[in-house]
């Protein structure tokens, strides 16, 4: 018999510049002049950090009742997490990771950098920071056979590229595909958004973490609810556009929440009851209130507003939290 004579050593994979969703979502927001360089989220979206104060105090709450005094905000925006946090608690040591520049008007006592501290002994909190995590996406082509989409920035063009099998492909995604967002006998057409990048970037935020908790908190779905055509979406100044790699626009895919919980080890619960475990309740005030003091009442009334808002299922109390504990028992359960 003759062929090819094999070493038993596979080679090298090349190293790939194909123009994969990764890579364009990368550059769009991240690149140089990209979306999040310049842009403030919350002149584009609103999060529970814009929706309500109660956010930040729910966050300070879990830090006191976990014995803690320090708070990283992984993601930080423009601080708004962290000036809250200390307006709620000036002794706490207050930390914003984020790849836009310091605000100017941020408070002295919160310290600002582009990089994760190499150890944390506190709370790392991280609000929709993962969704913006640039990640593969992969489609079932008609063949049945799932493929790495390419995407032309300038166009919205899209093309599948090698098969997921293939060994140009990023290692690791065809295995988080078959364990976490199976694609075998998927229509054509099938889509999904590979969660690897998000679990290795949580990896090291959690391994960094000597003592205290680690919370993700993000839209996201469960093996059993994976949304089929994937949930790549774009947001620009408060409205949801077309989705356009190109750095005019925010680029967000949900979150696969127990994959990621799986590679960290936490316990994952939705927003609605860890605020409630945290003391953020939407009842209304008692209406003999009303009469007593009536300014006290409007307080407290938009204030369970507010905490409805936040604990909805419907809308932002169906986010999940991803909750580690490391050498700390959690106040949120494990
Ligand atoms: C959706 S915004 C959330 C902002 C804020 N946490 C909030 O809840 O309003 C995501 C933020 O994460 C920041 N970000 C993304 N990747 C980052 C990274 N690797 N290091 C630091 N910040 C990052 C972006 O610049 C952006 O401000």
């Amino acid at each position: 018999m003759t062929g090819p004579i094999s070493l038993g050593i596979p080679p090298m994979p090349p190293a790939t510049t194909d123009p994969t969703w990764k890579r364009a979502w990368d550059a769009a927001l991240y690149g140089p002049g990209g979306f999040f360089r310049r842009e403030s989220p919350g002149s584009h979206f609103r999060t529970s950090v814009h929706a309500s104060s109660l956010f930040a105090r729910a966050v300070v709450e879990l830090t006191h009742r976990a014995g803690l005094d320090t708070i990283v905000d992984i993601g930080a925006g423009r601080g708004e997490l962290l000036r809250e946090a200390h307006r709620i608690d000036p002794s706490l040591a207050l930390l914003g990771v984020e790849v836009a520049p310091r605000p100017a008007d941020l408070p002295d006592a919160v310290d600002w950098s582009p990089v994760l501290p190499s150890g944390v002994d506190g709370l790392v909190v991280a609000n929709e920071w993962l969704d913006n995590v640039p990640c593969h996406v992969v489609e079932v082509d008609g063949s049945g056979v799932p493929r790495v989409v390419h995407i032309d920035p300038s166009t919205g063009r899209e093309t599948l590229g090698a098969p997921l099998a293939d060994r140009v492909v990023p290692p690791g995604l065809s295995a988080w595909c078959e364990r976490w967002w199976p694609l075998t006998g998927a229509p054509a057409g099938t889509r999904a958004e590979v969660g690897t990048t998000r679990d290795e970037a949580w990896a090291d935020v959690v391994r960094r973490v000597s003592r205290g908790l680690a919370v993700a908190v993000d839209y996201g779905h469960t093996r059993e609810a994976r949304p089929p055509f994937g949930s790549l979406t774009s947001y620009r100044a408060g409205r949801q556009v077309d989705v356009l790699p190109n750095g005019s626009r925010d680029l967000t895919a949900h979150v696969a929440v127990d994959a990621l919980a799986a590679r960290v080890g936490g316990s994952v619960l939705q927003q609605r009851e860890a605020l409630h475990t945290l003391g953020v309740s939407g009842a209304r005030p008692p209406l003999d209130l009303a009469t007593e003091d009536p300014r006290a009442y409007v307080a407290a009334l938009s204030l369970a507003g507010e905490a409805a808002e936040l604990t909805d299922v419907a809308g932002l109390g169906g986010f999940w939290w991803v909750v580690t504990a490391v050498e700390v028992d959690s106040p949120l359960g494990s």
